[in-house]
């Protein structure tokens, strides 16, 4: 399949079949694609979390709203995460990052109120969605984005430190009589012109 009809194609699964499990192969391709990953200054201020255990998906689901059956019949939760550790992000970056990506850091970064600099780190990780959602799909394999959780709670779950739950994903495969598949009811999607200028 190309681009276009993949982009056409994936939609947010509201029902996912319980019976199937997206293969362990499958999981560690994501894993790599994700490392991948594009960011600012390639500052990868990013924690992913991969839950397959029935117990912990299902705790997660019971903090997810109404989420929550689509996380329990899932194959896999994925939980994004930033670093909201600043003294701990620096270190990183200190060590990780090019010269001039350090620069750039602390002039125009570490210079901000710390939530900003937070947002900022926050929009990185977002760019991760996009781009994991897009594999996902290109993979066959179906996706439910979700901001509709609670992050505290999924922290404490998950023991996470020095980061901020943000969203999470749901992985598997679509059950056939989920009654909002693209190909039942379409995209719906505002018209190209008012979203979308060329200046040529
Ligand atoms: C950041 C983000 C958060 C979202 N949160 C939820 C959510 O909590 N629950 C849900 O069912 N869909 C959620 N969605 C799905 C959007 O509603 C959906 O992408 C949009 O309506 C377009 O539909 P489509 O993805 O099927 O093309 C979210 C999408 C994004 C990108």
């Amino acid at each position: 399949m190309n681009f276009r009809s993949i982009a056409e194609a994936r939609y947010t699964t509201k029902k996912f079949d319980p019976t199937r499990r997206v293969p362990d192969s499958q999981i560690a391709d994501l894993k790599h694609i994700l490392k991948l990953s594009p960011s600012s200054i390639n500052s990868q201020p990013w924690l992913f979390t991969f839950v397959s255990n029935k117990q912990v998906k299902d705790e997660l689901a019971n903090a997810s709203y109404s989420n929550a059956s689509k996380i329990k019949d899932a194959s896999h939760l994925v939980v994004f995460s930033v670093m909201d550790n600043l003294e701990e992000f620096e270190k990183r970056v200190e060590e990780n990052l090019l010269e001039n990506s350090i620069k750039f850091y602390k002039q125009f970064v570490k210079t901000q109120p710390e939530e900003k600099t937070i947002n900022w780190l926050s929009q990185q990780v977002y760019i991760t969605l996009g781009f994991f959602l897009a594999a996902c799909a290109s993979m066959e394999i179906d996706s439910t984005p979700m901001e509709g959780i609670e992050p505290k709670k999924y922290k404490e779950i998950l023991n996470i430190e020095d980061h901020k739950v943000l969203f999470s994903v749901a992985l598997g495969y679509r059950h056939l009589e989920d009654d909002t598949q693209p190909n039942l009811i379409g995209k719906s999607r505002l018209a190209a012109d008012t979203v979308i200028q060329s200046i040529d």
